[in-house]
């Protein structure tokens, strides 16, 4: 039996991407800039207008940037610095495509589901995601959470050590979130 088949917008170097095809999906993946280690079948261009056809996809996952969402933003180096708010555009775009999807952001964007963090998974960082869908998401309750929010740098090398490599970068989200995320959305296909 084929796979169903995921289109990964806003790809990055793919982190949601390998979550998902863990999870059983084939994925494609669309971003603006070249994505030379997105370890899937990839195409350059606009995720708000994506060079594809939508109806050709089984389920849409989005990584809008998270940037202009992030409480970073308050930092005085960063301060005044542009950055797009593309969240209600993806909802927009997203609202034409018959199949389940899903919105990831940051914990202080305005999306409305679950949130994921490292500890869920017994991993020893934070890195709260939010996912919004427009399918019933689950998530769980009572597991503990890691002393402390390490930084940046400091969460991006616990990740390379807890099996993270090639897809880790500052943006990339950890793959058992979208593992997680995907077996659900697989049901929900089903
Ligand atoms: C938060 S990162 C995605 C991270 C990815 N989900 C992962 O886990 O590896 C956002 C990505 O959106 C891309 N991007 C920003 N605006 C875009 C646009 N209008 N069309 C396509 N890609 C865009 C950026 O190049 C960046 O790679």
């Amino acid at each position: 039996m084929p796979k169903p088949l995921l289109l990964d917008l806003f790809c990055g170097v793919g982190g949601s991407a390998v979550g998902y095809h863990r999870a059983g999906f084939e994925v494609v993946g669309v971003d603006h800039k070249p994505q030379p280690r997105y370890p899937f079948e990839f195409i350059q261009g606009d995720a708000l207008s994506p060079p594809v056809d939508l109806s050709a996809f089984d389920a849409i996952h989005a990584s809008p940037p998270c940037q202009g969402y992030s409480r970073t933003r308050h930092l005085p180096w960063l301060k005044g610095k542009e950055h797009p708010l593309l969240i209600p555009a993806v909802r927009r775009l997203l609202a034409e495509f018959d199949g389940p999807w899903v919105i990831e952001n940051v914990e202080d964007s305005p999306l409305k589901g679950i949130a994921l963090r490292g500890g869920m998974f017994g991993l020893p960082y934070r890195r709260l995601r939010k996912f919004e869908s427009n399918i019933l998401l689950m998530a769980f309750v009572g597991v503990s959470e890691p002393v402390g929010t390490p930084g940046r740098m400091f969460g991006n090398r616990l990740r390379k050590q807890h099996g993270e490599t090639d897809i880790v970068d500052d943006q990339s989200i950890p793959t058992v979130y979208t593992e997680f995320i995907g077996k659900q959305l697989i049901q929900a296909l089903c």
